[in-house]
């Protein structure tokens, strides 16, 4: 269906990333989006102009991406018909939002913020407007304990929790909200 396009792509090793993007699937999908989900995997390629919304998630690995999104991020900036023009004009009815799990045990959110910066600029490159950015809080399994009892954020060894991904769809209705008159959603349920 033309303009109710959507796409979530996300990678996760531990689960706490696919809890979110199945979220915003969900909320995507009662909201009357036609709404496509897919881990990003080794060979990967996607024309992100054949959606009109793409949600792109990993969790924090040493303040960015973990290598399989790197290496996505790098490939697909290559495939067929791509060009980069100065200024990165933009490109109309489409619109993208980067998201991450990510344990902040040591500075917070200053944790998430290089990873989500940094896909943000691969959507931008494209000319692809980037309307928001998500940050979930996500225990870090196989750290020092403390980091997931005396970090910045308390004790985060059961997030993302419920309330966690209710936030989520909270944020992902306001985003369709705003989005609605620049990009032609249609008649949607939020
Ligand atoms: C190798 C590794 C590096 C990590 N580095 C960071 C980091 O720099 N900052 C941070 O806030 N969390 C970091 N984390 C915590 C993860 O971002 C967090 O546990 C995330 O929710 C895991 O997502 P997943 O369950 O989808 O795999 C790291 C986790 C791992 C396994």
């Amino acid at each position: 269906m033309p303009g109710k396009k959507a796409l979530v792509l996300f990678w996760t090793k531990n689960g706490n990333t696919g809890k979110v993007a199945q979220r915003i699937h969900d909320t995507l999908q009662q909201a009357g989006m036609d709404v496509s989900i897919s881990p990003v995997t080794k060979d990967l390629k996607i024309e992100y102009l054949d959606y009109n919304l793409i949600f792109l998630g990993a969790p924090v690995y040493e303040n960015l991406s973990p290598k399989p999104v790197m290496s996505f991020l790098h490939r697909n900036r290559r495939r067929d018909g791509v060009k980069l023009l100065a200024s990165a004009p933009e490109v109309p009815g489409i619109a993208a939002v980067p998201f991450c799990t990510y344990g902040g045990g040591h500075t917070g959110y200053n944790e998430a913020v290089p990873m989500l910066k940094h896909i943000g600029q691969y959507f931008e490159h494209e000319g692809i407007r980037v309307v928001d950015e998500i940050a979930v809080v996500g225990v870090f399994p196989e750290a020092d304990e403390s980091y997931n009892t005396r970090g910045r954020f308390g004790d985060i060894r059961k997030r993302p929790d419920e309330h966690d991904l209710e936030d989520v769809a909270g944020r992902v209705r306001g985003i369709l909200h705003r989005l609605h008159r620049v990009i032609p959603l249609g008649e949607l349920h939020i």
